[in-house]
Parts: C-alpha cells; structure tokens; sequence
C-alpha cells in the first residue's frame, strides 16, 4: 500500500458506483422518477404495473399487465410448510424477521431454486412479490391466535394484504391508499438496501439470497427501520399537545426525530409529500385528526427548530407520513418495515437483475491505518 494517497468517503457519500436504468433522483429539486416516469404521473396505476415498469423497463399494455397480474394472483398462496415454519417463529420479533426467515425457506422449496437464468429469476421474483403480502399477514393472524385469511384473486395487491391481514375488506379509499404506500414504496435508486442485494448479486449468488440481503438491511432504524420507529413516536407522544416537547427533549439530547432527513433529499422528499396529502385525506374520512395532527406538530417543530433556526435541511423523509397512513390503516408498528418491503421488493429484483445483465463484482478498498 505504501503512501498511496486515497480519498475517503465515509457512508459511500454521494459515490457513484454504477449506471442505472431503473430510477433516477433529483435531491435538491426533490424529483423521483422511475424508468423516467416522474412517479406522480404513476399514482392512477395499480402497483403491478408500476411492479412491471421496474423489472421489465415499461409500462405494461392490456395483455402484459392482465397476464402479470394474473400471474401474481395465482402465486399469492403460501404452502403449509410455509405456515408452519411461522408458527415457529417467536412471536415478540418484527414481522420482518419472520419474512426473512420465510424467504430463506422459499429457497428451499421454490421449483426454480437451481435456476439462475433470467427467465428463471422472473419466475422466482415474482412469486416473492406475490408472497410476501400473504406471510406478512399471516403471521401477523397467527401470533395474534387468529385465522389466517386466504388471498382474494378479486382483489388488488394492496387490498387484498389489508384483506388477509384485518379479515375484512378494505374500504375504497384505504385499498388506495396502501397501493399508493407500495408504488411510493417501491423503489428508490442506490439506497443501502438495494445496494446490498446487488452486492450479493454481484458474487453470482441467488435472487432468494440477493433478497434476503435487502430485507436484512432494510430492518436498521437509519433506513427502512424508521417507519416502525416513527409509528411507535406517535403512539408515545399520544397527543397533539406533547408532540413540541417531545421534538424539543430529542433535539436537546441530540437524538434523531425519525422519519425525518435523507442522504439525498436537501428538500422535501416528493413522496413524503404525497403520502401527507393522503394522511390528510384519511384522517377526514375517519374523522380521527388524532394522528395526522400529531405528525403537523412533530414536522412545524421540525421545521423551526432544525431547517429555520439552524439552517439544517431537515425534512419529512417517505417514512414519516407512511407511518401516519399505517396508523389509519390498523397497521401495527411491528409490521411497519415489512409492509414497506412489500413494497421494495420490486425495486429490489429490478436491481438484482439489472446487475445481474452487466455485472462486475462489486468490491471497494479499506485504507489500513495504525
Ligand atoms: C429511508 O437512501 C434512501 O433512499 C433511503 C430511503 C429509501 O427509499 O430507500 O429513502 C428510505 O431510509 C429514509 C430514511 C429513514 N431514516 C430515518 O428517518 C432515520 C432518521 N434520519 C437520520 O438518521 C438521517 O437523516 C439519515 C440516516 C436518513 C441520513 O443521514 P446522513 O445523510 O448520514 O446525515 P447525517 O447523519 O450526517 O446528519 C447530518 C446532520 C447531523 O447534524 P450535525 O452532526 O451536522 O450537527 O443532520 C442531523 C445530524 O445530527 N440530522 C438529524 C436528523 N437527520 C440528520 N437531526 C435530527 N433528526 C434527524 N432525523
């Protein structure tokens, strides 16, 4: 090594490491677009075919979305075997853990768990998709001592999970809401979770392995994590009236208000945006502000104490009001990180495969120091 000299960048701080297809973000105008498509102009779609932008590169027409969607219908089962590897689960952990134990079961019973070709990673990939709502569900019912509650081909990817997870159909506005949560959810550039399933795909190990990196490092509380941290802030502060004190006792011990900054956004991140206005809608419709009004409090606070006062840009990241819309939706603070991976996971595999078509392994360098 000698006396090389070499720049250290922490966190792999604004490195780019490789050219990607799939997404692409704007941080200081605050702009995120999938495949090119800004993802406000994705809202009216359903989350297959946004699922289906992201791993095959376009909006699907009629007969590509009706056969996808098809597809994912008849995979939503899970198998008894499955069921009864979530009945061996410890019922205090998050449900993430049981989705990652779940995945590294489905390795082993998948039809093409030795087929690593492209066509054989569409097939896998999509019965991950279409699975990981139903084993979110279910364990959710059984460390409840509840039924689990069969998937409902009649019903869209996000409706149906609040179907299987709650025993009953989603109103209107709720099936949109979740579905909105999943697209917004889906998928974000070279964030650290998806860039760990591309660094274990880059060793050429299996999508199922890629996938378990993902929901391992998508779990920490700096990343997808935040949204449980987020719901379970909300539940303490209880009240609109604490939310302030409870800014200001954080920001005085110097702790993090989670939900809130990014590594990329310097603004207000586009989805945060959207998933505010729909908690907003929501609240009205159950006519309980409880919530959404604890979460205005938290972000003025925020606002003034961090972005004003201290010229920090600090704002409301794609967790915080995600976590607010979970409230709304009976969707526990446990569940919270797995439901966004419901979300990710298209992201996830669109990433595994794009590495996969042009990979290089990837493998940085440490400076040893004394
Ligand atoms: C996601 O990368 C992605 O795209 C992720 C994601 C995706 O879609 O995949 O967008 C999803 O993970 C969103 C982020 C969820 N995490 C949280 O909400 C946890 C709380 N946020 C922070 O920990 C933080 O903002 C990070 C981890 C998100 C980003 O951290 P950075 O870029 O490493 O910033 P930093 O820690 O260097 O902070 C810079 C300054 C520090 O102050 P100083 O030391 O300079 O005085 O900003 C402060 C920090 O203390 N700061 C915060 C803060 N976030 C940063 N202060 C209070 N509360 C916060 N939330």
């Amino acid at each position: 090594m000698g006396d090389r000299v070499v720049e250290i960048k922490k966190g792999l701080e604004d490195v780019f490491v490789l050219e990607t297809k799939i997404s692409s973000i704007d941080g200081i105008k605050g702009i995120l677009e999938y495949r090119g498509f800004n993802i406000h102009d994705l809202l009216h779609l359903s989350y297959d075919a946004v699922s289906y932008l992201l791993i095959h590169g376009k909006i699907p027409d009629e007969k590509e979305i009706s056969a996808y969607s098809h597809q994912l219908k008849k995979d939503r089962g899970i198998p008894e075997e499955m069921i009864r590897v979530l009945h061996t689960c410890n019922f205090n952990i998050e449900a993430m853990d049981a989705l990652r134990t779940e995945v590294s079961y489905m390795a082993h019973c998948d039809p093409d768990m030795n087929d690593n070709s492209y066509d054989g990673n569409i097939r896998k990939g999509t019965r991950l998709i279409s699975k990981f709502p139903t084993i979110v569900a279910a364990f959710h019912r059984i460390r409840n001592n509840q039924e689990i509650v069969a998937p409902d081909p009649h019903l869209s990817h996000g409706a149906n999970f609040l179907y299987m997870l709650r025993g009953t159909r989603p109103g209107e506005l709720e099936a949109e809401l979740i579905e909105a949560d999943f697209i917004l959810s889906a998928e974000h550039e070279l964030n650290t979770s998806t860039f760990s399933t591309r660094v274990t795909a880059s060793t050429l190990s299996d999508l199922h392995s890629a996938i378990i990196s993902g929901l391992s490092t998508l779990k920490g509380p700096l990343h997808g994590g935040a949204r449980m941290a987020v719901m379970e802030m909300l539940d303490e502060i209880s009240v609109p009236e604490h939310a302030e004190e409870h800014v200001l006792n954080l920001i005085s011990n110097k702790q993090r208000v989670m939900g809130f900054g990014h590594r990329v956004y310097k603004t207000y991140d586009p989805r945060a945006k959207i998933s505010k206005e729909l908690a907003k809608k929501i609240a009205e419709e159950k006519h309980e502000q409880k919530w959404y009004e604890i979460a205005q409090n938290i972000e003025n606070t925020v606002n003034r104490e961090l972005v004003e006062k201290r010229g920090k840009p600090i704002y409301p990241n794609v967790d915080f009001y995600a976590a607010v819309i979970y409230r709304y939706l009976e969707i526990t603070p446990q569940l919270a990180t797995s439901v966004f991976a419901i979300g990710r996971v298209s992201g996830w595999i669109a990433h595994i495969l794009e590495q996969y078509a042009d990979n290089r392994l990837i493998r940085p360098r440490a400076k040893f120091v004394r």
